[in-house]
């Protein structure tokens, strides 16, 4: 294994492999240790659990902290040049332990792996291995192909349009809730989105296999599944003529499994079922995060989001009309190209009418590879960028508190995730509708992570209900 930076760039094929691994004894690699660090979406954490698992049939142990571990893998994201920055930025922190352990193989996974690849291997050599989200069932023979050979970088970046990790079981911590990924990849093509480029056209994983995953963890007493993809609405399995609605019927059958949620639906293919299954269906909560991205219709047409305005918020009155107590969530971009004062506005004044939960919201980022970056100009100053963002983020604050102000006396349904991080004294747990709350732990300690109790709420900050158990 090379201790510094002066590895050759040179990329090998892992595929081309002339058979030399069996050199060394397979239990050469019983129990090494693996630590997994997680950039991004949920989509990500749900990927390096995935990760975790395949290791785990190898052999490989996690480690609790990277300090003890044999293999770090830095599982990224692309999605914004500052995910990328404080990637970058980790990586030279972990060349000090590769200085201080030779043998440690350091590797990048996810997004940014598939994307960046080239610069990777030029502005950290010292990386041994760069593995795409396609290439995961690869892992265990690509890191001991490091462990093995003190080479070139290992990279298997290779798309595979087939990859939906069928049959394998993501390594998760225990806990009250699990994540499963139920389509991979994105068709959609926004012009300023990247995803499309580095985890390729969408898929979905059958739903046998999702629903082995979801028994499984009913079976072991998880109480909440959240069901994940790009755009998870859009799921459709051909051979099964299963739509996303119906499958969320199946889980909701499943015994044990009391809550569901699912992210990110798209807002084009939210069907009637689907607002009907999530009205009728008990397990199935009441929020959806709605990304919108701009009320501008100019900017959504550049963005080629598919949608008008005002189709956006027929959608959102009609989900109101069935299920009136659903709480909504947005992701909105501001600074897109072109985008005028007068667009802005236009999302302002959408956020004042619609009141969202809560909202991601960023500045525009501009992505190497996307129609928006090869033919548009990304022509608003940071600095109005900037602006734009604090203005739409002190107002969210606003709506998001006013929201949680509205439950204060109310009595709700929670489910306890675990103590406070904030406060060891404290648990803390959601809502049906996803509101974080915080309640002091009854000092019989009769309530614990799992357990469904309900809550007074008598007080609130921005974004969590503070309140105390009146049952349980
Ligand atoms: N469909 C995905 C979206 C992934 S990206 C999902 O499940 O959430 C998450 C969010 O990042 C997008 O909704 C968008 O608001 C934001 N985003 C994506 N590309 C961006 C870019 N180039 N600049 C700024 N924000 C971006
Ligand atoms: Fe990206 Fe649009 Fe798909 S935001 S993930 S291309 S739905």
């Amino acid at each position: 294994m090379s201790t510094s930076a002066s590895k050759s760039s040179a990329i090998r094929d892992p595929h081309a492999h002339d058979g030399g691994f069996n050199a060394m004894p397979e239990g050469e690699f019983e129990g090494k240790k693996v630590y997994i660090e997680t950039y991004g979406c949920q989509m990500n954490l749900a990927d390096s659990e995935l990760m975790g698992g395949i290791l785990a049939e190898d052999g490989f142990d996690s480690a609790d902290a990277f300090e003890e571990a044999d293999v770090i893998l830095i599982n990224t994201c692309a999605v914004r040049e500052s995910a990328e920055e404080r990637v970058f930025g980790r990586l030279s922190q972990l060349l000090q332990y590769k200085h201080d352990d030779p043998d440690l193989v350091l590797g990048v996974t996810g997004c940014m792996a598939e994307n960046l690849r080239e610069k990777i291997v030029d502005q950290a050599p010292y990386v041994d291995l760069v593995v795409g989200p396609d290439a995961y069932r690869r892992l265990p023979e690509l890191v001991k192909q490091c462990m093995r050979e003190n080479a070139d970088p290992v990279i298997d970046v290779k798309l595979d349009q087939d990859e939906v990790y069928e049959g394998f079981s993501p390594k998760r911590k225990d806990g009250v809730g699990g994540w499963v990924s139920i389509q991979r990849g994105c068709d959609k093509f926004c012009t300023f989105c990247i995803v499309p480029f580095t985890r390729g056209r969408e898929r979905a994983v059958p739903p046998s296999d999702v629903m082995r995953q979801c028994r499984n963890l009913a079976e072991r007493d998880y109480k909440k599944v959240t069901l994940l993809g790009q755009t998870v609405n859009s799921y459709y399995h051909d051979e099964t003529d299963t739509s996303f609605a119906r499958l969320l019927d199946q889980i909701a059958d499943i015994d044990g499994i009391e809550r569901i949620r699912f992210t990110s639906p798209y807002p084009v293919d939210f069907t009637p079922e689907l607002i009907d299954t999530i009205a009728r269906r008990d397990e199935v909560c009441n929020y959806v995060h709605l990304p919108v991205q701009s009320a501008s219709n100019d900017v959504l047409e550049r963005m080629r989001r598919g949608y008008t305005i005002e189709e956006y918020e027929d959608l959102v009155e009609r989900m109101r009309a069935k299920i009136p107590d659903i709480a909504l969530s947005t992701d909105i971009i501001v600074g897109f190209p072109g985008e005028t004062e007068e667009d802005f506005r236009e999302t302002v004044d959408l956020m004042e009418r619609i009141r969202f939960d809560f909202a991601y919201m960023f500045k525009y980022s501009e992505r190497e590879k996307t129609y928006a970056e090869r033919e548009m100009e990304d022509d608003i100053p940071d600095e109005v960028k900037g602006e734009r963002l604090t203005q739409i983020i002190e107002l969210q604050e606003e709506i998001s508190r006013e929201v949680c102000e509205s439950r204060i006396g109310t009595v709700e349904e929670v489910l306890v995730e675990g103590e406070s991080k904030r406060d060891p004294d404290d648990l803390s747990g959601r809502t049906d509708d996803f509101k974080n709350t915080v309640f002091p732990k009854p000092d019989d300690d009769s309530v614990e992570a799992g357990d469904f109790v309900d809550i007074e709420v008598h007080d609130c900050t921005s974004h969590t209900l503070l309140g105390e158990v009146v049952s349980s």
